[in-house]
Order: structure tokens, then C-alpha cells, then sequence
């Protein structure tokens, strides 16, 4: 995700901008970029890195002006440099566009801008804005936010977007839909924009957030004027802002990490967003689908990554196998590069990362790339090593995952892995079209059903409170639950230093139930489904052992809430899509501990968010 922020009043702008976008600078650092407006001329100044790339260029330039817009970007379509940057102009140099979000039918505004003699520097879904603006400006002849208003009319896709002209001095033009944009109001008669308040709150506690399909347009001749994009006028409603700045920069959250747990119900739909229609019926990954024949194909795939990539792999094993029926071989990365593994070139490898940077996940495709293996990535950070020296992949679009401990980019690799097993299931007919409908209706269920479970909050804190203590803990889970044990145990280890591991829950019997005592808490995936009779005798045998049971259960189930200690309900949804909504409970669940314990949720001791050495 990418951070917007503009200026326009009696004050100079840059210092203002640059500020703001080293605030916002969490929401993406793949690049910056500012427009100043300085007696009729308009400065662009873009950099490739950091926001401070962008100040020590820009500084050796001229920064003069009351107005301007500058962003930091998340790369979600082009690679980070500086042509991609932000701010984008018209080819007459006149208007330029700052963009948070995806415009998802970009591809045929571009063609059609195209065909009618417009040309593009960039590749970014955003370019095509602001030629949409300059051409509302020249063939209907309407004024600059009638002409955004027209532009917008012919987006899909999510936006926040503030837009300067040197033809209108006086003016910034902003809109959004799906992407935050928050408008503060100056005491001089000034206004400032931005993503969130960070960047404002210095300035003026009087704020104004916009809602979706909403245009602002600050004048500073006739103030704030909010229309929406049917061209009706709306109230403006002006907020005292409460929150300190601190809180702010983790957008009022303590940490990022919670943060990062409550925005998956965003992260999840921003990830299937555009490759998923329920009502025309069909689920599509455009990144992969010159492989997709060969996927088809293949006798078996195999996945490698590391941590928590590696559970979401385990996931995917269990959703490909089930719905379409292709054998799949789940690899740690650090293992399977050094034990001479069998590959040909008729294998695919498919690697999962968040950063796309973890060295051992890289050196393992390079290896079966020397193999003639065809390499697929699925990875979070857009333009890192791994999205690039992959064949072909497919993006998380989780944004920008700043706690350590991962979070929603687990969900978003699993979302990402469901919609790959069932667009595979549905090209080779393993699955009915019943059963393939019934599942892609039940995944655009999944972020309000997420939603759901992250309003139960206070009940886990509660139930964090009563085993924060403990030394040691348990997790199980059978079928596609094992693997969110499996997470559920990392979660709670790297960020509270309790001992914990995760276990398929019919093993325990094998070793692990020697660990059971009247302290140890055991926290169990028992939804229902094939193996839940199977879950509760498991359940039933930690308890005549006097463990405490802390139980993750469908919402209306009655017989393990009669044996367990603690249930945790949750909706009701399709058995592969349970992951999905079993990994939030227990992330809550180790956030508390974390946090009653002491420790540093974000940034927990020996580990890093890139593992870059091997
Ligand atoms: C745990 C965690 C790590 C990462 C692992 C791989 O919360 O974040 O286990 O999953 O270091 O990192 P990526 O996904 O960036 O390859």
C-alpha cells in the first residue's frame, strides 16, 4: 500500500510533504515522490528508495511553493523505480496524480488511451488517471474536479488520489474509494491530505475523513467542498482528532502487529479482489496463467519456503491435493537445497515468501531453476528478488507487513493458494460445479467472517490473561488444521518466548502426551468436519490427563464445549476455507500473551523481517 499526502495554503509546502511521507513511510518504501507548485511552474521530483532519497534530491532542486502533493509507494504494478514513482503527470506537464490502491481494468483504459494518441512513461496501473483527467479537461471542457469526477466514472478498483493543475493554483482535488484519505482543516484557511492523520496531526486537530466515492475539493478561495461522484453535495463532518502521533504512525493500533491481525479482513478481499467474481462464477490468476496449462500438466508440484511461508505451503498441499487432485511435496527451503533433491524439467517449484528476499527460499529456486524446473512465486513485496527471478507468480497484495511476526500475510499466501487449487480443480473437472460455486461463494464470505471473530477481542485477551504463564503449550489440529497449529505454535514462541509446539493432534499419543500436566494449556482446532469426532476423543484424552483445552470450535457446537476450558467460536464456513478463519483467534491469543509478558510484539528478540543470510 502506498502513503499520500498534499498541502495547499500560505505555508511552503515541501517541508510539510516531506514530513508527512517520512510518517507514512510504514505503508510503503519502494519509492517517493512530490509535485510543488511554484508561480505557474510544476516540480516533480520521484526517487527509487526511501523517503529521504527523495529529500536529499529534491533538496539540491527547487522546493519553492504553497501546494503540492507527494507520495510514498507499496509497488503493486510496475517495478520501484523512479519512472513508477509517484506523482504522475499529463504529457503537457500540466496536471499530476498521486494514487493509494489498485486500478484493476487498467489495462483497457491504457489500450484505449492508447489508440487515441496518448502515450504512457510508466508502467503503473495509475498512469492511466491522469490521462483519463486531462482528456475530461480537453474534450468535455469542464472544470478540474468535474474532470476527475468524469475520470473516475470509469475506474474499477480501489483509490485515494489527490490531484494538482497548474491551471487551478488555488486548488487540490482528492477522491477515494476503498483506501483511506483523511482532510485536515488549517486554522490560516489552509488544508492538508493525507492517508491517515500522521501527517496532519502537527498541524490541526480538525479533520474531515472522507468516505468512498467521495471527492474533496479545497479551495482556497471557497474552502472545502465535498461532492460525490453521482455529482450530489455532501456534508463535510469535522472530527477532533484525540489520538496521539505515535499511535497514529501504527494507525491508532498499539503495535503493528495487532494492527496488521485487524487488517485482514481488508488484506484477504484486497487479495482475491479482481480474481474471483462469484455471481459470473469463476476464480482466475493472471500472473500464472501462461504456466497454467503446464500446472495442469504436472505430476506434481513442489513448494518450498521458510517459517511461516512453509505453514501456508502445508496449507496449499492440503487444498491442491483435495480440489484438483495434483500430488504436491512440501520442502523447507534450507532443506531441500542441500540434499541433492531429484528435479527435471518437467517439475514445477513453487515458492512462497513474504519479503521475496529469505536466502535459503531463493538459493532453493535457484537451484531447481539450474535443474530446468519451471519456478512460480508467490510472494508479498512487490518487485523483491524472488518475484523476480521466478518464471512467472502471482502477488499477496497484503501490503505492507511491518511487525516481525506474520500475520496477514499468512492469510493472504492461503487465500492466494485457494484460489490457485481451485481455479486448478476447475480447468481439470475434479470438483462439481456445485461444490466449486458453493466454495468461491464461501471465500468472499471469508473478510466479514474474519471481521467477526476479530470483535471477540476482549473474550481472548481474557482467556491470553489466564495461561500468559505458562512455560510450555500445545497446539493441534488434523487435515488442514495441523498446519495452523503448527502456526499457532511459532506465533506464540517467537513473540512471548513460551515454549510451544504444534502437533497433528492424532500424534500425540506417539510422544508429545507425556508433556501433559494440569499446566500445560493444549489449544485445539476441533470445527467440524471430516476428522471432529476424531478431535474431541483427542481432546477427551488430554483432559483424563488433567490438560487445560482451549478449544478453536464452529460457532453452535455444544459437545466440546462441554469438556474444554475455554472455547473460542467461529463461523461457520467451508472445511478447506477453515484455516483461514482458524489462524485469527490464535494470533490474537499470542499478541495478549506477548504483550502481559512484556515483550516486544513488533520487533521480537534475535529475529529480523527479511531473513537475507542463510
Ligand atoms: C514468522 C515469520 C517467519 C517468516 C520466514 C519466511 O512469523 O514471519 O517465519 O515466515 O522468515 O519469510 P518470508 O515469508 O519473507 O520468506
Amino acid at each position: 500500500m502506498c502513503g499520500i499526502v498534499a498541502y495547499i495554503g500560505k505555508k511552503e509546502a515541501y517541508p510539510i510533504i516531506i514530513k508527512g511521507l517520512q510518517r507514512l513511510e510504514y505503508r510503503g518504501y519502494d519509492s517517493a515522490g512530490i509535485a510543488l507548485l511554484d508561480n505557474g511552474e510544476l516540480n516533480v521530483y520521484k526517487k527509487q528508495g526511501k523517503v529521504s532519497m527523495l529529500s536529499n534530491y529534491a533538496e539540491t532542486q527547487n522546493t519553492k511553493g504553497n501546494s503540492g502533493i507527494g507520495h510514498t509507494r507499496w509497488a503493486t504494478h510496475g517495478l520501484p523505480n523512479d519512472v513508477n514513482s509517484h506523482p504522475h503527470t499529463s504529457t503537457n506537464g500540466d496536471i499530476s496524480v498521486i494514487h493509494n490502491g489498485i486500478i484493476e481494468n487498467y489495462a483497457p483504459i491504457k489500450a484505449e488511451l492508447i489508440s487515441r494518441g496518448y502515450t504512457f512513461q510508466s508502467e503503473t496501473d495509475t498512469e492511466v488517471l491522469v490521462h483519463l483527467i486531462d482528456d475530461a479537461l480537453k474534450q468535455e471542457k469542464v472544470n478540474l474536479s468535474e474532470a476527475v469526477r468524469l475520470a473516475l466514472q470509469n475506474v474499477v478498483g480501489a483509490y485515494a488520489i489527490v490531484v494538482i493543475s497548474k491551471d487551478y493554483p488555488n486548488q487540490l482535488v482528492a477522491a477515494r474509494k476503498s483506501s483511506p484519505l483523511v482532510v485536515g482543516i488549517g486554522s490560516e484557511g489552509d488544508f492538508y491530505l493525507a492517508s491517515d492523520a500522521t501527517p496532519i496531526i502537527e498541524y490541526t486537530k480538525q479533520v474531515v475523513y472522507l468516505n468512498d466515492e467521495e471527492i474533496a475539493i479545497v479551495d482556497l478561495n471557497e474552502g472545502l467542498k465535498i461532492i460525490n461522484i453521482a455529482n450530489q453535495e455532501k456534508t463535510a463532518y469535522v472530527q477532533e482528532l484525540e489520538m496521539h502521533l505515535e499511535a497514529l504512525e501504527k494507525g491508532g493500533y498499539e503495535h503493528f502487529m495487532l494492527k496488521e491481525i485487524h487488517e485482514q479482513p481488508r488484506s484477504i478481499r484486497d487479495c482475491f479482489r479482481g480474481r474471483l467474481n462469484v455471481e459470473e462464477g469463476w476464480v482466475a490468476l493472471g500472473g500464472i496463467k501462461d504456466y497454467e496449462q503446464k500446472l495442469l500438466n504436472a505430476q506434481r508440484l513442489i513448494m518450498i519456503a521458510c517459517g511461516t511461508s512453509w505453514h501456508a505451503c502445508l496449507v496449499g498441499e492440503y487444498l491442491i491435493e483435495d480440489l484438483a487432485r495434483i500430488n504436491v511435496e512440501v520442502e523447507y527451503a534450507s532443506e531441500f537445497r542441500y540434499r541433492n533433491p531429484i528435479i527435471n524439467e518437467n517439475d514445477i517449484v513453487i515458492a512462497l515468501s513474504q519479503s521475496g528476499e529469505t536466502a535459503d527460499t531463493m538459493a532453493a529456486l535457484t537451484l531447481a531453476k539450474s535443474k530446468g524446473a519451471t519456478i512460480l512465486g508467490i510472494c508479498n513485496v512487490v518487485g523483491s528478488s524472488i518475484s523476480r527471478i521466478t518464471d512467472a507468480g502471482s502477488y499477496t497484495h497484503a501490503g505492507p507487513e511491518i511487525g516481525v511476526a506474520s500475520t496477514k500475510a499468512f492469510t493472504a499466501q492461503v487465500t492466494v493458494l485457494t484460489l490457485l487449487a481451485l481455479r486448478l480443480a476447475y480447468k481439470k473437472g475434479t470438483i462439481t460445479r456445485k461444490k466449486f460455486q458453493s466454495i468461491i461463494q464461501e471465500l468472499d464470505a471469508i473478510p466479514e467472517k474474519v471481521q467477526r471473530i476479530l470483535e471477540k477481542d476482549k473474550m481472548i485477551e481474557e482467556i491470553a490473561a489466564v495461561y500468559k504463564d505458562s512455560k510450555n503449550a500445545l497446539y493441534l489440529g488434523r487435515g488442514s488444521s495441523f498446519p495452523v497449529a503448527l502456526e499457532g505454535a511459532l506465533k506464540l514462541k517467537e513473540i512471548s518466548y513460551i515454549h510451544a509446539e504444534g502437533y497433528p493432534a492424532a500424534e500425540m499419543k506417539h510422544g508429545p502426551i507425556a508433556l501433559i500436566d494440569e499446566e500445560i494449556p493444549v489449544f485445539v482446532i476441533a470445527t467440524k468436519g471430516t476428522s471432529y469426532e476424531k478431535v474431541v476423543s483427542n481432546i477427551q484424552e488430554v483432559k483424563a490427563r488433567k490438560g487445560k483445552i482451549i478449544a478453536i470450535v464452529t460457532e453452535g457446537d455444544t459437545q466440546v464445549k462441554e469438556i474444554a476450558d475455554h472455547v473460542i467460536e467461529i463461523p461457520d464456513t467451508d472445511e478447506n476455507l477453515v484455516p483461514l478463519l482458524a489462524t485469527i483467534p490464535l494470533q490474537l491469543l499470542s499478541y495478549h500473551i506477548s504483550v502481559m509478558r512484556g515483550c516486544n510484539v513488533d520487533q521480537p528478540r534475535n529475529l529480523a523481517k527479511s531473513v537475507t543470510v542463510e
